[in-house]
């Protein structure tokens, strides 16, 4: 496989039920995951263009889910499933979803 021209980050991590922080698990992400690889195929950009991957706590669990994407480095944050052919057709045109985009302020809680 090629490198691809952006990667998707989409946190996997699971905390357990109860957890005050919560987890990206726990709001979905596992199905976001899947969604986005599927929307990515449909949209013709999984070969060579983009790829979705899951990962670990990205440390802005308030936001979950939450999306990392690469190269350019910005954040997805309280991603649904109702987002994802959004999202993807927004990568298609070089473009980004500003309404899901986590501000620098919103990634620290306490602010
Ligand atoms: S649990 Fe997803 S960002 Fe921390």
């Amino acid at each position: 496989m090629p490198k691809r021209e952006r990667y998707l980050f989409v946190c996997n991590n699971r905390r357990a039920d109860g957890h005050p922080k919560g987890s990206c698990a726990a709001r979905g992400s596992e199905e976001v995951h899947a969604a986005l690889k599927a929307e990515l195929g449909k949209q013709g950009l999984a070969r060579e263009h983009a790829r979705a991957c899951t990962s670990s706590c990205l440390d802005v669990c308030h936001q979950g889910v939450v999306v990392g994407v690469s190269p350019e480095g910005y954040f997805y944050g309280k991603v649904t499933l109702a987002d994802v052919p959004e999202i993807v057709e927004a990568l298609r045109k070089g473009e980004r979803v500003e309404r899901l985009v986590i501000a620098d302020d919103d990634f620290d809680e306490s602010k």
